[in-house]
Parts: C-alpha cells; sequence; structure tokens
C-alpha cells in the first residue's frame, strides 16, 4: 500500500478520481507527508476513521479555516482549529503543507498565515499525522525513531478531548487554555477561557484573561477529586487524573468505555460543558457554572441577565443591543448603548435628548448589583453625587453607604422578586427616556373638569366596566387543541387567591390549591426552570393534554404569560402516596389490598404513559410524591411530559428534581440514552416502599436494614418469613402471595442492566397474575453516590461482584424484555 502510494500513476489515478468525483477524502490518508499539500476540499483521515482535517467554514460564515472534526458523527463538531483568528476565503487556493519542517497554511496569496513555528532541521522526513484520539502531531525521522516535533493536543482551541492534557509544563513554561470561541460563527479566541492556577492546583474560569467567576477548588490528593466538584466521585464513565510534579501538572481524563464519544470544551455560553453523543445529537453531561448569569459579564455591557426570561439577556431599559446582528447569534457580550445620550456633563448644549431636563434615575428593585462599584459617601447625597460625576452611570445605597458605578457596568442580573437577596439598583438615563410622573397634569384636569368632561368620564367608566366584565368571561381561554384551556394569569392568581395555599414543591416548581368559579378545585402548578419559548411550550403541552387515562392526572389547561408558565390540573383530594406510607402517626393507614391496587394502577399508568399513546413519553421522576390519590383512592400518575419541558440534561436533572435521589436509574449517569427502563427502574424502587413503608434510602428503626431491597431479596429466595417485610403498621394483615409477587418483580426491576429489566406491560400482567416470575435476581452488594450534601442520589449494583447470581428462570420476563427494548427516547 505504502509502496503505491509512491508510485506516480497511483498518486495520479487519484488525483485523477479526486477532480472527478470531487471527493472529501482525497488523500483517503492521515497524514500530510513531503511533498503532499492540502487544499480545496481534500481532508485526511485518521486511520480508524475517527478524526477528520481539512478547510471548514461555520454555517453562515464566508470564511474558511483548517480544523478537525469527527468523522463518523452526523452533526458537523469542530473540535480543532488552527488559524483561529486568521481564517481564508478561497480554499482552492489555499494550502496546507509541510514547510521548512513545519506545517504551514498558506493563504490565497501564498503567504503563511499560519505555522506549527518549530525550530526544526528542516529535514524532510518531517510528517503531519492525524491520530486517532485527534491529536494532530508533527513527527521527524524515520519510523524507528520518530521525535516529535509538536502536537495540538499541546495546542487546544476550545475543546479538550479525553486523553489530551490540560496544565502546566514548568519547562516550556508554557500554560494551556481552553479558549472559547468569539461566536457561533468565529472561532477567533473569545472572552471565556478555562486554565490550571498551579498556586493551588484547581482549575479557573476567566472572563476577558483576567475576572474569575467559577473556580474547581483546589486538587484534594486525599479524596481524588476537585474540593468543589464533589459529583466528580461519580466516576461512573469518566477516569480522571491529576498529575503534579516538578516538570509538569495537568489534568487529564480517559472515557472508560470507549465506544463513547465524549468532549470536553469551553463553550461560547461562558460555561464548561462535558458532552456525550448519543447518535442522534449531543447529550450535555455536566456543566458549570450551573446558571447561565453566573457567567461574568454574560450579557455585556448595561445588559441585564434574568434566569427566567428566554433570551436571558435583555438591555436594560433605554439601552437597546449594540449590534443586533450579534445579538441575534445568541453573543451578547458586545453588551447595549443608550438611546439617548446623557444630558449633562460638558454638554450645556440641550442636544442631550434630555430637553435640558437634567438625567433622571431608573429603579430597578431585586437585582444582583454589578462588580465594580465605588464607595461614595453619605447615602442622602447619593443621587447627586452620581450626578455631579459625569461618567457616574449608576448608583445603589448600602444601609449608610452610597455606591457609585463609573463607566459600563457589566454583569447586572435580575433576581426573582422573592430572592431576598436582591438589591435597587439606580440606572442614570436621560430624562426623556423615563415615564413622566403626570402629577402637576393630575391637579389641572381636576380643577378644569367640566360637567361635559364628567359625563364621557362617567361614559367611559362604564365602557371600561362592561369590557372588564366581558373580559373576566373571556379570561379562562380560548380551547387550543383538544381540550385545554389556555388560562389567563391574573384569573389563576384569583383562583388560588394568590398563590396562597401551597400543596406542594415538587422538582417542577410549586402546587397551589385553586378553586375556579363554578367550585371545581384545581392544583396550579408553577414551572420553575423550562428551557423553552413559548411556541415549543404550547406545542408540548398540548401534547401532554391528549393523554387521558384513568391512572393519570388530567392536565385542563395551562398559562403562558411572559416568563410565567403554569400548568392547571384536576385536584386530588387525598394527596400524594409519600404523605400515607411514609406517615408518622397511624391514622390514614392503608392497608395491604389498597397498597396493592395502587401499585397496579401506577403500573398501569405507566404502561399507558411508555406503550399506547402516540408518542412514548418517559416520565423520568418516578416517585411516591408523584403519585396522587383521588377521593377513592385510585392513583394518578402526575408530572408526566415535564422533563421534556426543562429540558434533557442532566445537570438539569440533578437540579431541578429535588427529592428525586434513591429513586434514579444508574443509567442517567452513564451518559447512555434514557429509555422508559429508567423508569422501571425508579417503580420498582417505589414497590420496595410500599411492602417496607420506608423510604429504600433509609435504614430501619432498629439500624439492622440498611438497604431493604437486597434483604427483601434475601427472605424470598430462602423461603423467610415474607410477613416480617411488611410495614409493622400492618401488623401483617397481608397476603404473603401478593408481597412475595410484588418483592419479586421490584428486585426484576432494580437490575443494573437495563436489558433484563420487565417492561411496565410486563409488570402489569405480573400484578394482575397473568403472568408469573419464579426467583428473583438478588441485588447485588451496592454502591450508594451521594451528592455534596451527601444525599443519596442513586444506587447501583458495586462493579466488583459483576458476576451473574440470577438463580431464577428467566424465560418469562427477562427475554421477553429483551425482545421489546428499543430506544425509545422521548428526552430528545
Ligand atoms: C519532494 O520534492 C523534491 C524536489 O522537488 C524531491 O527531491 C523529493 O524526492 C520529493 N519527495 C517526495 C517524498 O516525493
Ligand atoms: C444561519 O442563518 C440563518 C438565516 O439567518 C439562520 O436561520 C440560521 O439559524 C443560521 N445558522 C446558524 C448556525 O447560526
Ligand atoms: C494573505 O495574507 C497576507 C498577510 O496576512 C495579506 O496581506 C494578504 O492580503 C492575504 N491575501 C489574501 C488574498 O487575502
Ligand atoms: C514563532 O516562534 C518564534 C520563536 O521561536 C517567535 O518569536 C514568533 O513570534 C513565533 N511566531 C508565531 C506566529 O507564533
Ligand atoms: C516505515 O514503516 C513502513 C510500514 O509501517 C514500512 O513500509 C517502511 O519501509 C518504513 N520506512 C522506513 C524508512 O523504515
Ligand atoms: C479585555 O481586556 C483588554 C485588555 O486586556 C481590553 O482592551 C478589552 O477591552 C477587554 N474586553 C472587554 C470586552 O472588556
Ligand atoms: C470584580 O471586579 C474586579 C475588578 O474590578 C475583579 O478583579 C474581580 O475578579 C471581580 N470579581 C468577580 C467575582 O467578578
Ligand atoms: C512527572 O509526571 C509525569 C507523569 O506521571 C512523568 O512522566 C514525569 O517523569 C514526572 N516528572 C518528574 C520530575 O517526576
Ligand atoms: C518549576 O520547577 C522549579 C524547579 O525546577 C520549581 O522550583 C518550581 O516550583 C516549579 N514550578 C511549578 C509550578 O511546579
Ligand atoms: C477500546 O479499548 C480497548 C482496550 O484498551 C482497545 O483494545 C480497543 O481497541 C479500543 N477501541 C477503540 C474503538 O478505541
Ligand atoms: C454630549 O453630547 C454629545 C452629542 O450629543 C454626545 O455624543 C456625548 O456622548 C455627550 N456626552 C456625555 C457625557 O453624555
Ligand atoms: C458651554 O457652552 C458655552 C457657550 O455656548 C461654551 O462657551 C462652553 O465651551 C461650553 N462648555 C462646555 C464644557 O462644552
Amino acid at each position: 500500500m505504502d509502496m503505491m502510494k509512491d508510485d506516480p500513476r497511483f498518486m495520479l489515478a487519484v488525483l485523477f478520481l479526486c477532480l472527478f468525483l470531487k471527493t472529501h477524502i482525497c488523500h483517503g490518508a492521515d497524514r500530510i507527508s513531503g511533498n503532499q499539500t492540502l487544499t480545496g476540499d481534500q481532508t485526511i483521515v485518521s486511520a480508524g476513521e475517527i478524526f477528520e482535517l481539512g478547510f471548514f467554514k461555520p454555517v453562515n460564515s464566508s470564511k474558511y479555516y483548517i480544523g478537525m472534526w469527527y468523522k463518523r458523527i452526523s452533526e458537523r463538531t469542530i473540535v480543532w482549529v488552527a488559524n483561529r483568528e486568521t481564517p481564508v476565503s478561497d480554499r482552492f487556493s489555499s494550502v496546507l503543507r509541510i514547510s521548512d519542517g513545519n506545517l504551514v497554511l498558506f493563504n490565497e496569496s501564498q503567504i503563511q498565515i499560519w505555522s506549527t513555528n518549530v525550530s526544526s532541521s528542516g529535514s524532510s522526513s518531517v510528517q503531519a499525522v492525524l491520530e486517532d484520539n485527534g491529536n494532530l502531531v508533527l513527527k521527524e525521522g524515520s519510523n524507528n525513531s520518530r521525535r516529535i516535533l509538536w502536537e495540538s493536543f499541546d495546542h487546544p482551541a476550545h475543546t479538550w478531548l479525553p486523553g489530551s492534557k490540560l496544565g502546566y509544563n514548568n519547562i516550556t513554561k508554557k500554560n494551556q487554555r481552553l479558549i472559547s470561541w468569539r461566536t457561533s460563527e468565529d472561532p477567533a479566541p473569545g472572552l471565556f477561557s478555562l486554565e490550571l492556577d498551579t498556586s493551588d492546583n484547581s482549575y479557573k474560569i476567566l472572563w476577558n484573561g483576567s475576572v474569575q467567576y467559577w473556580t474547581s477548588g483546589p486538587w484534594n490528593e486525599n479524596t481524588k477529586i476537585f474540593d468543589r466538584v464533589p459529583e466528580m466521585r461519580l466516576n461512573y464513565i469518566y477516569d480522571f487524573h491529576f498529575v503534579s510534579n516538578n516538570t509538569e501538572k495537568y489534568f487529564t481524563y480517559s472515557v472508560k468505555d470507549n465506544s463513547t464519544t465524549s468532549r470536553f470544551l469551553m463553550d461560547v455560553s461562558g460555561q464548561i460543558k462535558q458532552q456525550n453523543w448519543l447518535g442522534n445529537g449531543w447529550n450535555l453531561f455536566w456543566s458549570q457554572p450551573r446558571q447561565q448569569c453566573e457567567v461574568y459579564a454574560y450579557c455585556g455591557a448595561y445588559g441585564n441577565c434574568n434566569e427566567e426570561s428566554l433570551p436571558f439577556c435583555n438591555c436594560v431599559t433605554g439601552f437597546e443591543p449594540k449590534s443586533q446582528s450579534n445579538w441575534d447569534i445568541e453573543d451578547y457580550s458586545v453588551g447595549c448603548r443608550r438611546k439617548t445620550p446623557l444630558q449633562s456633563c460638558g454638554n450645556n448644549s440641550t442636544s442631550g435628548g434630555g430637553n435640558g431636563e437634567r438625567d433622571k434615575f431608573l429603579q430597578l428593585t431585586s437585582m444582583s448589583l454589578p462588580n465594580q462599584s465605588l464607595s461614595a459617601g453619605s447615602a442622602a447625597q447619593c443621587e447627586s453625587t452620581c450626578l455631579n460625576n459625569c461618567s457616574c452611570t449608576a448608583y445603589s445605597l448600602d444601609d449608610n453607604d452610597c455606591l457609585i458605578w463609573i463607566g459600563d457596568f457589566l454583569d447586572l442580573e435580575q433576581l426573582s422578586e422573592d430572592d431576598g437577596t436582591g438589591r435597587t439598583f439606580y440606572v442614570r438615563l436621560a430624562a426623556s427616556e423615563l415615564p413622566n410622573p403626570k402629577k402637576k397634569n393630575g391637579v389641572i384636569i381636576g380643577v378644569a373638569v367640566g360637567s361635559a368632561v364628567g359625563i364621557s368620564v362617567f361614559l367611559c367608566l362604564i365602557v371600561f366596566v362592561i369590557l372588564r366584565r366581558r373580559k373576566k368571561i373571556v379570561k379562562p381561554g380560548k380551547t387550543v387543541e383538544g381540550s385545554l384551556m389556555a388560562y389567563d394569569y391574573r384569573y389563576l392568581q384569583n383562583a388560588t387567591k394568590n398563590f396562597s395555599e401551597k400543596l406542594g414543591g415538587g422538582g417542577f416548581g410549586s402546587v397551589f390549591k385553586g378553586t375556579l368559579p363554578d367550585q371545581t378545585v384545581i392544583a396550579v402548578k408553577q414551572l420553575e426552570s423550562f428551557s423553552q419559548g413559548e411556541k415549543q411550550f404550547r406545542t408540548e403541552v398540548s401534547t401532554i393534554g391528549t393523554i387521558q387515562h384513568v391512572n393519570l392526572v388530567r392536565l385542563r389547561g395551562f398559562c403562558s404569560e411572559g416568563a410565567k408558565r403554569l400548568l392547571v390540573y384536576d385536584y386530588m383530594s387525598n394527596g400524594s402516596l409519600d404523605s400515607h406510607i411514609f406517615r408518622e402517626k397511624t391514622s390514614n393507614l392503608l392497608d395491604w389490598k389498597t397498597r396493592y391496587q395502587i401499585a397496579l394502577g401506577t403500573a398501569r399508568g405507566l404502561y399507558y404513559l411508555h406503550e399506547k399513546c402516540r408518542d412514548c413519553i418517559i416520565h423520568c421522576d418516578i416517585k411516591p410524591e408523584n403519585i396522587l390519590l383521588d377521593s377513592q383512592f385510585i392513583p394518578k400518575v402526575a408530572d408526566f411530559g415535564l422533563a421534556k419541558l426543562v429540558g434533557r440534561d442532566f445537570s438539569r436533572v440533578l437540579t431541578t428534581m429535588r427529592g428525586t435521589r434513591g429513586y434514579l436509574a444508574p443509567e442517567w449517569i452513564s451518559g447512555v440514552a434514557i429509555t422508559a427502563k429508567a423508569d422501571v427502574f425508579s417503580f420498582g424502587m417505589m414497590l420496595f416502599e410500599f411492602v417496607s413503608g420506608r423510604r429504600n434510602s433509609e435504614q430501619s428503626e432498629d439500624g439492622k436494614v440498611k438497604f431493604f431491597p437486597r434483604w427483601a431479596a434475601s427472605v424470598i429466595i430462602d423461603g423467610g418469613d415474607v410477613l416480617s417485610l411488611l410495614d409493622p403498621s400492618l401488623e401483617r394483615n397481608a397476603d404473603v402471595e401478593e408481597i412475595t409477587r410484588v418483592c419479586r418483580v421490584a428486585c426484576w426491576c432494580i437490575q443494573d442492566d437495563e436489558n433484563r429489566r420487565p417492561t411496565m406491560g410486563q409488570i402489569v400482567q405480573i400484578l394482575e397474575g397473568v403472568i408469573d416470575v419464579n426467583l428473583p435476581p438478588v441485588p447485588r452488594s451496592l454502591q450508594v453516590f451521594v451528592d455534596d450534601q451527601e444525599n443519596v442520589i442513586f444506587y447501583t449494583e458495586s462493579s466488583s461482584s459483576q458476576s451473574s447470581q440470577t438463580r431464577s428462570n428467566t424465560s418469562t420476563a427477562s427475554s421477553q424484555a429483551k425482545s421489546t427494548t428499543s430506544s425509545k427516547n422521548s428526552l430528545s
């Protein structure tokens, strides 16, 4: 093959083919060597066809760059760029080749615009090889004594690939950095970077190379994690290493299962992100800072960041985007500019927009203040202090102190009204930008009211009242798509007496009780975090609205106004299941028959969600809090479809699904697609709790039973006293066969390997007694994963005892389960 490559006839044939087919893989080779060149649509491909290198252009740009991307991933994902700041416009007359022992990019005028820039012997044996790990390596010498002159791993762009190092080299004194792209269309170095701080071995994210807004905390050699990244303990799919000695300090990682494509990048959003490819898209696995508004100066000068609005950035009143085209591509860093110049200071003309009036101040409440304030005397004179300083743009009061801001202010954030830390911020504006308080005019009108005016005012009032009435009747809103109502926010505010009676606070937001004018009782859920705009929200909600089943809570309607998103449900008079099975007092005791019926009803509801409705829906948050009971104790699954509304990111799952810990299936952290089997796992965990009457995550009162599922399995398998498993409050009043059945199916459900878990359909059949499960698999020794507050996140079988000891007859549930396993993924 190598001989053939050197054969000129072969080369000519290849060249001809290339011209003829215009194929992208022209060299078909993994290297550029000797006299070879790369130009136009030609690319080189790593030996295992993992990475590809050649010219590319960002979608809406007209400029070309030499870049590296994944060969097999359908979504073009650039992981490295050579000439970040020096693009070319004609890729056919530009060329990448070896020149004087370096890999050099020449532009249209054959002028060198990028080079590996190493001093070398200029030997002709230099080659640039693209390796399967995404490293482009410049080598010199014969096969046996290759010397590495330069490698792209030492010069990362914004992506950090598995196997490469990110750190400091004490010999070259070079500190590597990941630097974000300037915008999604421009790979030039942007404002956000990640680098190692060698003083305390922590990684820091910096804005414009100076202002730090996130740190990993120092590396802790004992716990092998960075102090402020406790989730590193969940090293389920990655192996991390930190090396620190006098020669070098670096952090590196690898993916345990190397069939997973994973990358780590400094994103244009100012967040570092870890993503895994799931076959149809990049799945966000982890990111920091979690909140967009924690990114320093994300919205630029005079921008206002609001975590609850979409987009996150807005200009402060009186300002407008400095560059609308940048804002359109979500690049807010350019910030905002004044619509009307300030009046005062050196401008003694009336050219400022204030018609000669002095500048005024706009009052913004519940703000997180920008960082760079100056202390300026007493609070009483604060406003005039600011007015008298030409460069003062804003002030705020801090007890008895006056804080002023000089020049552009960055990093202003709107907090929610009930956030206790919010402060009031006064922004200086030209007087004409502020709505004039019409006090004086009011007095004049008052004096001038004549009888004619009086009558017309009276008429207006009548019309107003009628309109209001009419509006009130119309208010519940028009019917949209099916039977859903679009409610008015004010209407729901009235119905819930201004959200005064809280029923509960779930993972997605708080729920309030309300009463409609016709005395129907409703439950109103205020969504706290959602990732979608209005249109998508309506689409999603109307899908949820079409799903109706006796074991699912019915969605009656919704409200979507501004940044507010509410869902209106039927009210369930017996509350949620947790209050009945984990109760303190023995009233409300659910007897065994009722528990069994609740288990069966819940299974039917989930079966319907997974397999019977038009689009398969994975609930993602099955736990007793989400099983509601109506007046007849019929179970109704709540909150289905919401996981989609809040987005599919794992980091969101962890932050938004509070109280979910203990029910999450291990694949949540494995970076693979979530299937309906994740719900099966959670359902299994919950079944054990039906039996024991306590949370699996708690030890028994006498401390003897640490993990109930394991104990239950051993009692069933050893033919022990099944009734001893039962919630003591039930005083052994239960059907032994039913308890056995529930424990068996629960054991099937909580297996690590999702393919072994039954489907919801099989579970329904088992609980109905139609099919039977013999001996369950024993939950093996389980690892407990905890988060930074030491709360249990989930359990998984420890990998040390991986060998299966299923003594059971797997022919029923397991084999069928395999055949029905599909990668339905409602989250994508
Ligand atoms: C490269 O070109 C030079 C002169 O043009 C020639 O001597 C040399 O053999 C060529 N090398 C290869 C690998 O083709
Ligand atoms: C490219 O521009 C078009 C039209 O302006 C826009 O719809 C599209 O979202 C842009 N694509 C990217 C990746 O910015
Ligand atoms: C090539 O690069 C040089 C140096 O940067 C520049 O002066 C020249 O205009 C470029 N040629 C073209 C065609 O862009
Ligand atoms: C190339 O390296 C030399 C020193 O080795 C340095 O002076 C020069 O600035 C470098 N050029 C570029 C473009 O990095
Ligand atoms: C380099 O290795 C290839 C096979 O990997 C071999 O065909 C070739 O002859 C070697 N060249 C030298 C100079 O050793
Ligand atoms: C970043 O810092 C440089 C000086 O280091 C400064 O000139 C530039 O204006 C800063 N960029 C922004 C957006 O503030
Ligand atoms: C606040 O601003 C100063 C510079 O004025 C900067 O050094 C510091 O890092 C900033 N802090 C944060 C948290 O942005
Ligand atoms: C530093 O650590 C690296 C990686 O473990 C090792 O290759 C190197 O020899 C070490 N250097 C010293 C001086 O210990
Ligand atoms: C670099 O090496 C020198 C001595 O070789 C040592 O004193 C210094 O602490 C090292 N610096 C770092 C950041 O490790
Ligand atoms: C994955 O790793 C194993 C063991 O390290 C190796 O044998 C295999 O070739 C690797 N597969 C890929 C696709 O890199
Ligand atoms: C003074 O007025 C000019 C022109 O109206 C304007 O460009 C400038 O920004 C103003 N100066 C100040 C300090 O507002
Ligand atoms: C203010 O206006 C007067 C007269 O129009 C002019 O002479 C003076 O230079 C102006 N002052 C400033 C600071 O622009």
